[in-house]
């Protein structure tokens, strides 16, 4: 029986809510709080039991301590943006509540994601003895117990880990992100970057490419190199990996109209006069796009995201491949959602049950590979994320 707290109330904090609802017996009290309370309250018309919500500015740690010395949460689900975590993370630490985030930390006005701002919190949150998890969603997230899971069980050493997100569903848009556009243009347009030889490799973003044969009928698909948050903390803690790369999908449609949108200025995030006002490309770019959320019934066809990880078992070479697949049509039919929501809003629901049932437990600041995989695994089966394991 806990009372929780959810930040943010986009495309995933509806999922989060959702999954939160459907599991009274660990979250028993919740409250949803954004910057548009009418968002909240729109999310909450549609929920099986009453939730409190409110308005909230998660830049500031006033008005979210506030908040949570009225609310008294034990836990609080950030799945606002992520120029958010920080503020979050220090009014966690002011009120003794702990913090699950899915995505690290990242200054508004530099395209630069890493983890040390949120690592740098590892002595206040032992002090405190509060536990902070961080990047609890599915890549982040899922991925990261996955490799844990198969280091548990099916490797003595892992030499090589390509993380691989396939998304083969199809929204009917011209063009449209399937999360917040701004956040992920940010980190599609970034140069690509992957872990060999004891380093990192960097080469101008979407020039690798290659072909991958997805599983149970979807079948070939281009996936394209990228730098994504979790080979810095997968590295850091399996050091063993010789190589670490990820890979994504993206349609021709997407890359044509993102190139466009590039060679225009469109996806800068240097500010510009308009006007006589300031106003950011993307941001504007952002306002112009569909709502990631408003993408829930026009999804058709499924998602695959799994981690290919090739190492020695006893001596032998051996080649692992676990994955999910989830469909985007059931996703909106359980939780009016589309699939990417819902691959990060239920992982995001059970890394806080983790920690609410004390199946996770620890002072700190933790990624997800560090905690044992087992009781995670076993709940992704029971919540809608079914997974299959593939010995090649
Ligand atoms: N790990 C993964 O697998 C994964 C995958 C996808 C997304 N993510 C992460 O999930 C998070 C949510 O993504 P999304 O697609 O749901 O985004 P979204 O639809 O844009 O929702 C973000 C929500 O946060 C609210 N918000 C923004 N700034 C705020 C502030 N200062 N104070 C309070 N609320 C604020 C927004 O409020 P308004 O509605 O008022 O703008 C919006 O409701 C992002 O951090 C994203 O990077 C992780």
């Amino acid at each position: 029986m806990s009372r929780v707290l959810i930040i943010g109330a986009g495309g995933v904090g509806s999922v989060v809510v959702h999954k939160c609802c459907q599991v009274p017996e660990v979250f028993s009290d919740i409250m949803l709080a954004s910057r548009t309370k009418s968002k909240c309250d729109a999310i909450a018309a549609k929920l099986p039991r009453p939730i409190k919500t409110a308005r909230v500015d998660a830049d500031r740690v006033d008005e979210l301590v506030t908040l949570m010395r009225e609310f008294k949460p034990e836990l609080c689900i950030n799945v606002a943006l992520p120029y958010q975590d920080l503020t979050i993370m220090d009014a966690c630490l002011a009120c003794g509540v702990h913090y699950v985030d899915t995505a690290n930390y990242e200054p508004r006005d530099e395209a630069k994601f890493e983890y040390k701002w949120q690592w740098d919190y590892q002595d206040r949150f032992k002090k405190a003895g509060l536990m902070a998890l961080l990047g609890s969603g599915f890549d982040p997230g899922v991925t990261n117990v996955f490799t844990a899971w198969a280091k548990k069980h099916h490797f003595d050493e892992i030499h090589e880990l390509d993380i691989i997100d396939c998304n083969a569903g199809d929204h009917g848009q011209p063009f449209a992100t399937n999360f917040n556009p701004e956040i992920n243009i940010r980190e599609v347009t970034a140069p690509a970057r992957h872990w060999e030889g004891g380093k990192w490799l960097e080469t101008p973003a979407l020039s690798t490419a290659e072909e991958f044969d997805f599983p149970e009928g979807i079948g070939p698909r281009k996936i394209y190199l990228m730098y994504h948050e979790e080979l810095e903390s997968l590295t850091r803690h399996f050091s063993g990996l010789r190589k670490a790369r990820f890979w994504m999908t993206f349609s021709d449609n997407y890359l044509r109209h993102l190139e466009v949108l590039q060679n225009v200025g469109m996806t800068s995030i240097e500010p510009i006069d308009y006007n006589g006002q300031q106003i950011v490309p993307l941001q504007f770019l952002k306002a112009v796009l569909p709502d990631p959320a408003s993408l829930g019934p026009l999804t058709h066809g499924r998602t695959c995201i799994g981690c290919l990880i090739k190492g020695i078992k006893e001596g032998r070479e051996k080649k692992y491949y676990v994955y999910n697949i989830c469909d985007h049509h059931q996703c909106f039919e359980e939780v009016g959602a589309q699939a990417v929501s819902y691959t990060t809003g239920v992982p995001a629901m059970i890394g806080a049950m983790m920690l609410l049932t004390g199946a996770w437990s620890g002072a700190g600041v933790f990624n997800m590979e560090q905690l044992d995989p087992d009781p995670f695994m076993e709940k992704l089966n029971l919540h809608g994320l079914p997974w299959t394991e593939v010995i090649l």
